[in-house]
C-alpha cells in the first residue's frame, strides 16, 4: 500500500493554507479586526490593556502547540513501517514533564497578577476630585429599551448624553416584572447586568466626545437585537445646557420626550408608524387617542404587553401619552 501522505511539502503546504485562512479574515476587517474598538475611558483602556496580554500567550501557545503539532506528524510518520506495526516507544522525560507543569502555572499567575492589578482601575469608581461631582444616572434595562435618569429628573430614552471628562457613575437594575438586561457600550468600559430588584455599579469618564454605540448584551427576549444604546458625549458647557434645557421642556410637557419614547418603547414593537408588527396595530385606534386608556395599560400591562409603563413619572407619562394622541391615535 503507498504511503498516504508522499512529502513534508505537503503538510507545510497545508499549515500555509491554514494559516493564511486565519490571518486573513482579521487583516480585513477594521482595528486589525483583533483587539476590541479602542477604548476611550481609563476603565475601558485597563480592559483592553488585560486582553492584550491575554492574547500574547493564546497566540504563542498555539503557535507551540500546532507548530509541534505538525512538526510531529511529519517527523514520526509511518514511512515503511506495517500499517499495524507500532511505532518506537518511549518513557519518562523528566525534565520535559517538569517544563509542561510549571510553564502553564507561571503562566496562569503572570496572568492573574496583571488582570488583579488592573481590576480596581476598571471596576473602583473615581472619587470626585476637587471642583468635579461625579455625575450619577440611574440606568433601567426594560424589554426593550433603556432609561435614564438624571440627578435633576430629567429622563432620556436608548441615547444617554454624558459631559465629557467627568466620571458618569451609572446605577444599572431593571424593573422588578421584567428580565435581566446587560448595559454595554464597548468603549466606555465592559459589561454590567441590570438585574430585577438589584442595583450594579459602573462608570466611565469619556475621554472625548462623540457617539459611541452598545448594545443589550443578555439574551432578553424577542427584540433583544433591537435594545440598542449609545452615549453621546458633549463639551461639559454643552452638556450641562442639554439637562438644563430638558429639564424646562419636560417640566412644561414640550420637547422630543414623547418622541424618543415613542421609538424606544412602543415602535420596537407595533411598527414605526404603529402599523403593527409583533404587536398588534395601534396607530389610528381609538383607545391610542384616549390618554386616560393608554396611562392604564402601559401601567398594568396588557395581554402579551408588559406594564413598560409602570414606574414612569408624570412628565413620562404626559409626554408619552400626548405624542400617541397627537401622531398616533384616532382622535
Ligand atoms: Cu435587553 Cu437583551
Amino acid at each position: 500500500m503507498p504511503p498516504i501522505v508522499r512529502s513534508p511539502r505537503l503538510f507545510v503546504l497545508v499549515g500555509a493554507a491554514i494559516a493564511s485562512a486565519l490571518v486573513a479574515a482579521p487583516a480585513l476587517a477594521g482595528n486589525g479586526g483583533f483587539a476590541p474598538v479602542p477604548p476611550e475611558s481609563p476603565n475601558a483602556e485597563g480592559i483592553h490593556q488585560s486582553y492584550l496580554f491575554i492574547s500574547i500567550f493564546c497566540l504563542a501557545i498555539f503557535v507551540l502547540v500546532e507548530g509541534l503539532l505538525i512538526a510531529f506528524v511529519v517527523r514520526y510518520r509511518r514511512r515503511n513501517r506495517p500499517r499495524h506495526a507500532d511505532g518506537a516507544q518511549i518513557h519518562g522525560a523528566t525534565r520535559l514533564e517538569l517544563a509542561w507543569t510549571l510553564g502553564p502555572v507561571v503562566i496562569l499567575f503572570v496572568i492573574a497578577a496583571f488582570v488583579f492589578a488592573k481590576l480596581p482601575g476598571i471596576q473602583d469608581v473615581p472619587a470626585a476630585s476637587a471642583g468635579t461631582s461625579n455625575l450619577v444616572v440611574d440606568v433601567t434595562g426594560t424589554q426593550f429599551s433603556w432609561e435614564f435618569r438624571y440627578p435633576n429628573g430629567v429622563v432620556a430614552f436608548d441615547r444617554m448624553r454624558a459631559p465629557e471628562g467627568r466620571t458618569v457613575e451609572l446605577r444599572v437594575t431593571a424593573p422588578d416584572w421584567d428580565v435581566i438586561h446587560s448595559w454595554w457600550i464597548p468603549a466606555l468600559a465592559g459589561k454590567i447586568d441590570a438585574i430585577p430588584g438589584r442595583v450594579n455599579r459602573t462608570w466611565f469618564k469619556a475621554q472625548r466626545t462623540g457617539i459611541f454605540q452598545g448594545q443589550c448584551a443578555e439574551l432578553c427576549g424577542l427584540f433583544h437585537a433591537k435594545m440598542l444604546a449609545s452615549v453621546e458625549v458633549l463639551p461639559t458647557g454643552e452638556f450641562d445646557a442639554w439637562l438644563e434645557q430638558s429639564k424646562q421642556q419636560q417640566d412644561a410637557g414640550t420637547g422630543p420626550l414623547g418622541e424618543e419614547m415613542w421609538g424606544a418603547t412602543c415602535a420596537k414593537c407595533h411598527g414605526p408608524s404603529g402599523e403593527g408588527d409583533y404587536g398588534p396595530k395601534i396607530a389610528g385606534t381609538a383607545l391610542v387617542g384616549n390618554p386616560e386608556a393608554v396611562e392604564g395599560v402601559l401601567r398594568n400591562g396588557f395581554g402579551r404587553m408588559p406594564p413598560v409603563g409602570r414606574d414612569w413619572n408624570d412628565n413620562e407619562m404626559t409626554a408619552i401619552t400626548a405624542y400617541l394622541k397627537e401622531n398616533v391615535g384616532g382622535g
